[in-house]
């Protein structure tokens, strides 16, 4: 960390710059030297003004140091900490001062900015008030002093989203005053244009963003931001279902308003503190490291020196739901993408697919009609019925039927038509990495890619190892799936890897219980309240009642091939073909037909809407009278359908990391916020075990399910959680 100040004495300037690798935080020590810098520098009579820039490569900033916020100010008013300090300093400094910001200007970052008299930035600058991404909102004057600059709808759009945005637009608004030139070294470009301002005969040091006015408006200053809120589409949730750091911006962007800005800042403060301390915010922030840890070098074992192949020609064979969402993902990553069909109708069905989402793009205005042009052009994109074309491919994903015989013929062909050095992926869901793996040459170069549908807009990939996996080829996938924005999770090879593993376990109970007589209806409404965005069965619904009952059918057949050869016990497994029986009796095959737990019909949200359908009651009615199954009376309490959906699925996500298949905690709660809608302000389910339930708890609850329902395996408790509570040990880091 440090802080130098130059003065050029020709220009009469002080440059102060401030380097702290490799984010440029804001910590404490940083704000305090700072203050320093910008104090002293006022002492010299011939200075004229003052520039605050990064040191050479660094960032603007990326705001405080959020490892400091574990030790919040104890009292409930805040503190003025040092930020604040620094801040006031540069806002009441006597001459003129510029924040010239190179690559961001995040969090308590831009908040310095704001203070500043003035801002300029490189071309290809972000700036952003992420907070609300944390569960918190700028708790340094963000919400007073954006409003005043660039009026109610810009600043409630950076501070509810935390979206940050580029230099360009942000000049656009009035949040930034002037624009460097591009093509220079960043330093000298952004002296060159803070010059430029500061010698410009209107500029003076009274252009105190605080004291600016505050827009007006016919509505009440609250109002005026949730309408802004709604105009941007932006979902405020409510503060139960995880929406505390919403609320709380509005409350603090509202209190802009009012006459003297001291009360506004003081307000911020107040609801900063209060969030910093809250449950959601701390589990938030738990995501946040978490995401990055699980993707960094040293997490997935890489030591630095392995030379990583870089992806650039990708080949996807299997054109269907997920090879086109993938092919659209790879070229989104910049890669040419290479995609193999059986047919030329399935080829064209293929492009289509792709050509109508890169439309859409540029309808929603996130593509422009010449970017389009170039990302979906033949030199991108190609079309072929020959595995042949996939040669001098770096990497094939192969995302074929799941379907073992001919995923093993399609890696024995592309083993021997691909170079040596191709890596070679599947998308498969369930299937055995490692079966795979052995029909080629090169098992050290075989993975799975687990993408979640769609495979273009979700977030998560899993990468699966196989025995032989090597780590390098790890690092290549994790660097492609970095440079799509991704995030990877790297696991071991088990019949659903992570996710699905878990979601098999949720999915048995919650069928068990609707054949017992709980209503469908009545699960997903409870676990929606819980976080989920929609209900188990409504997802069951998107994701299609057919696929489901394929997987499973399949399951079942290599259970009893293992049983069968002494590897498995399956038959005193409780189980339900409930979902099974409504698909194959009916013909529902969930919102791709319009039947499913639901109806849906194409009048109503597009036909995504799920309806209450009365003769999935009739259905369930005649299937527990087939059974001999009387609906339980008195009927389960909330209590008893949550424990019974949410810890099978905390049992299932322990014992995959006492298997080693998770490396940790963070692997697992970063699969299931991001692969399954787990709600992240709950930390993800390994933090919800140990956070909200208690390990104790779980394990009493898990045991008493257990005597309850003895052959439901998914109640008996995991080794690992029985050793935790024993040891009174805990499960993942709060941070
Ligand atoms: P899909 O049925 O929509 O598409 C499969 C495509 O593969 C079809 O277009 C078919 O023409 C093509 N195909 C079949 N044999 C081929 C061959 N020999 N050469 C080239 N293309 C061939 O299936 P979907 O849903 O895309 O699934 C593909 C894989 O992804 C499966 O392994 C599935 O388990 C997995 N997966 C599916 C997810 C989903 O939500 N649909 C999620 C994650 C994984």
């Amino acid at each position: 960390m440090s802080v130098a100040a130059e003065v050029c004495p020709d220009k009469r300037v002080a440059i102060i710059r401030f380097s702290n690798p490799p984010v440029n935080a804001l910590s404490k020590k940083l704000c305090t030297r700072l203050k320093e810098a910008v104090a002293s520098a006022q002492q010299d009579a011939s200075i004229r003004a003052i520039l605050l820039m990064s040191g050479e490569g660094l960032p603007f900033s990326g705001g405080a140091d959020i490892k400091e916020f574990d030790n919040p100010p104890s009292r409930d008013n805040a503190e003025v900490g040092p930020l604040s300090l620094l801040i006031e300093e540069i806002e009441s400094a006597t001459v003129p001062t510029v924040a010239c910001i190179h690559k961001y200007a995040f969090g308590g970052g831009l908040e310095v900015a704001l203070a500043c008299h003035y801002r300029v930035s490189m071309p290809t600058a972000l700036l952003g008030l992420p907070e609300v991404k944390l569960g918190l909102i700028p708790g340094a004057g963000g919400t007073q002093r954006l409003p005043r600059l660039v009026g109610w709808e810009a600043a409630v759009r950076m501070v509810l989203t935390g979206d940050p945005l580029p230099s360009t637009e942000a000049h656009g608004i009035g949040l930034v005053d002037a624009v460097a030139k591009g093509g220079k070294e960043a330093g000298a470009a952004l002296q060159e244009v803070a010059l430029t301002v500061v010698n410009d005969p209107k500029t003076g040091c009274h252009r105190r963003t605080i004291n600016f006015p505050v827009p007006s408006n016919a509505l009440n200053p609250l109002e005026t931001c949730q309408t802004f809120a709604k105009k941007a589409g932006i979902k405020v949730e409510a503060s139960d279902r995880g929406g505390e750091a919403f609320q709380g911006a509005l409350e603090a962007l509202a209190a802009a308003a009012l006459p003297d800005p001291r009360r506004g800042l003081d307000l911020e403060a107040r609801v900063f503190n209060r969030l910093l301390r809250s449950e959601q915010s701390k589990a938030r922030r738990y995501v946040f490291f978490s995401e990055r840890r699980v993707a960094s070098d040293h997490h997935l074992g890489l030591r630095g020196d392995e030379s990583l192949v870089e992806i650039r020609h990708v080949g996807v064979v299997g054109g269907g739901t997920m090879g086109a969402g993938i092919a659209i993902a790879f070229l989104d990553a910049g890669a040419r993408v290479t995609l193999v069909e059986v047919t030329t109708e399935a080829l064209a069905r293929a492009h289509e697919v792709v050509q109508g989402i890169v439309a859409s793009r540029v309808r929603r205005g996130l593509m422009s009609a010449a970017q389009a042009a170039v990302w979906a052009s033949q030199r991108r994109f190609q079309g072929t019925l020959s595995l042949g074309d996939l040669s001098e491919t770096d990497l094939v994903v192969e995302a074929v039927f799941e379907d073992m015989a001919l995923k093993k013929d399609i890696f024995r062909r592309l083993d021997a038509q691909c170079r040596p050095s191709t890596i070679l992926a599947t998308n498969t869901s369930t299937l055995s990495i490692d079966d795979i793996a052995a029909v080629t040459r090169r098992p050290d170069r075989v993975l799975g890619m687990h993408f979640f549908s769609p495979a273009h807009m979700m977030r998560l990939v899993e990468v699966v190892r196989g025995q032989a996996s090597s780590t390098a080829v790890v690092g290549a996938l994790a660097a492609v799936i970095k440079r799509m924005k991704k995030v990877c999770v790297a696991v071991g090879n088990c019949d659903g890897f992570v996710g699905n593993r878990m979601l098999f376990s949720y999915q048995k109970e919650l069928q068990l219980m609707v054949e017992e007589g709980a209503d469908p209806y009545r699960i997903d409404k409870l676990l929606f309240d819980f976080g989920f965005p929609v209900g188990p069965f409504v997802m069951s619904d998107i994701a299609g009642l057919d696929v489901a009952r394929r997987i499973k059918q399949q399951r079942q057949q290599r259970k009893l091939k293992e049983s069968s050869t002494g590897r498995g016990n399956l038959s005193s497994e409780r189980d339900s073909d409930v979902a099974d029986k409504l698909s194959e009796s009916s013909g529902r095959l969930g919102q791709k037909n319009g039947r499913g737990w639901y109806r849906y019909d194409p009048a109503i949200g597009k036909g995504r809407t799920p309806l209450p359908d009365p003769s999935v009651q009739t259905f369930l009615e005649n299937f527990r009278r087939s059974k001999g199954l009387t609906p339980r009376n008195p009927p389960h309490t909330d209590k008893e359908i949550l424990e019974r959906s949410i810890f099978p699925l905390l049992n299932e996500g322990i014992k995959i990391i006492e298997e080693g298949i998770a490396k940790s905690g963070s692997d697992v709660d970063i699969v299931w916020i991001y692969g399954y809608g787990f709600p992240a302000w709950r930390g993800g389910p390994m933090y919800y075990a140990e956070h909200h339930v208690g390990l104790a708890n779980l394990l009493a609850g898990l045991n008493k399910y257990a005597q309850k329902y003895p052959c439901c395996s998914h109640f008996r408790p995991a080794g690992l959680l029985q050793d935790l509570v024993r040891k009174g040990q805990g499960l993942v880091a709060r941070l």
